[in-house]
């Protein structure tokens, strides 16, 4: 074969779309629950959005955008993540003008040019949501907590809450000081990438992967130390409210993320059953993104979950049980005149409602009971030249082996009284 797919790329075959369809429409009722609304963006925006928003120093802007030129000479951006692109939507479309606060969520492929391995992707999706305009701590735990019960209704288990707080804008240039001054005298021990974020970003250096970095923050001041007092009020509010709602979390005041519109709360949700890439789910609040971004002050909090790595637990935790595409009846035609007849019949069982299909080929019976068996068919109607001469299907019930006569005037009734048990 000539072609391939790009490294890092799926292609979903209909055995995996019906898992991705229970998914969604799991997470579409629970949104629908918590009042979120729908938003949808486009694949692409201008870079300078993602620039601005996501933050110059970040491994997404500085390594992993698919950024190029329009034949117009613009630069545009598949989309490495929502948060901006919805922030920019919510601008644009003045939706803060017609309701005090915004309740998005979105179902969406995203683009990064990240080392392909196990849960990472370079086209990968996320769920999420994003809730604009009001600052309060109940939102920051109503996000966490919304995230937490989709992975609930899906029947995840073994999950871990991580939270911190990053603090507002005094809380860090506090801790930013105290930070570098414990960093200079053991800079040179720090990679090349942390002695750069040194300058530009120290936050950053607290969430390098590098083992001798990481052995070295181990002894770092912790933000959470240098929170102003109304920070540290907002953030004990958030874990007041996840402690009364019985949603277990642990503190990690090395908790920075990757992207740098963070405020005040930031959390991960991790499951166990996954790898080195082991983050669910990864939120936080953004107080100051929209402003940042050309528009009116705009508090804000939200999530994003990826799709395959939940996908991933699901596997792991309930096998393959979630496929539900089976058939439900499977038509047998024997002979060019029962051929013929079974279009008319496959279509009547459709109108039905049922998931129906049938020969195409004329095969022999064997071989179409072999195909409506790998189908998973649950009934199969027979109609060879002695049911055509009697106007009636043999019907067999594929669960347990038993088989009947039902005349055609009656046989869209029967199936659906079978339907109904
Ligand atoms: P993020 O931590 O970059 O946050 O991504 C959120 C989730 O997307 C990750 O926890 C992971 O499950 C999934 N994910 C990220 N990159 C990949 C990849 N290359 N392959 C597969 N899955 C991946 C954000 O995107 C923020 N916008 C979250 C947010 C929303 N903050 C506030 N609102």
């Amino acid at each position: 074969m000539q072609f391939r797919r790009i490294k890092g790329t799926q292609d979903i075959l209909p055995e995996e779309v019906g898992k991705w369809q229970y998914v969604e429409n799991t997470i579409r009722a629970e949104m629908a629950v918590f009042n979120y609304r729908e938003c949808r963006t486009p694949v692409f925006e201008q870079t300078e959005l993602f620039a601005r928003g996501i933050g110059e120093s970040t491994d997404i802007v500085g390594k992993e955008m698919y950024t190029f030129l329009d034949r117009g000479k613009k630069s545009l951006t598949l989309k490495p993540e929502m948060t901006a692109p919805i922030v920019r939507a919510f601008l644009e479309n003045n939706l803060g003008s017609l309701t005090p606060l915004t309740k998005l969520y979105y179902i969406a492929p995203l683009f990064r040019q990240e080392n392909p391995q196990a849960g990472r992707l370079r086209q990968f999706h996320q769920f999420g949501a994003e809730v604009l305009g009001s600052g309060a701590p109940e939102l920051d735990a109503e996000i966490i907590m919304l995230a937490m019960q989709i992975y609930k209704k899906l029947g995840l288990k073994s999950l871990d809450l991580i939270v911190n707080s990053v603090g507002d804008p005094e809380s860090r240039a506090n801790y930013r000081v105290l930070l570098q001054k414990y960093i200079k005298p053991l800079l040179a021990q720090y990679c090349q990438d942390c002695q750069n974020r040194y300058r530009t970003n120290p936050l950053r250096i607290l969430d390098c992967k590098v083992e001798s970095c990481r052995r070295l923050n181990a002894d770092a001041p912790q933000l959470i130390d240098s929170l102003t007092s109304a920070a540290e009020k907002h953030f004990t509010t958030v874990k007041r409210i996840l402690a009364e709602n019985d949603i277990p979390h642990t503190l990690n005041p090395y908790l920075v993320r990757g992207l740098d519109y963070y405020t005040h709360t930031v959390f991960e949700i991790t499951s166990a059953r996954l790898g080195a890439q082991d983050a669910l789910c990864g939120g936080g609040r953004y107080d100051l993104l929209a402003k940042q971004l050309g528009g009116t002050d705009t508090p804000a909090v939200g999530f994003a979950a990826g799709i395959e790595r939940l996908l991933m637990v699901i596997d792991a935790e309930h096998g393959q049980s979630m496929q539900k595409d089976d058939l439900d009846v499977y038509l047998c035609a024997l002979g060019p005149q029962a051929f013929r007849t079974s279009v008319k019949w496959t279509q009547k069982i459709r109108a039905l409602g049922l998931r129906t299909d049938r020969d195409y080929f004329g095969r022999s019976m064997k071989a179409q009971l072999r195909d409506a068996n790998r189908q998973s068919a649950k009934v199969v109607l027979i109609l060879g030249d002695n049911e055509l001469k009697d106007n009636e299907f043999s019907v067999k019930d594929m669960q347990n082996s038993t088989q009947q006569l039902v005349p055609f005037s009656e046989i869209e009734n029967f199936l659906l009284n079978f339907f109904k048990k």
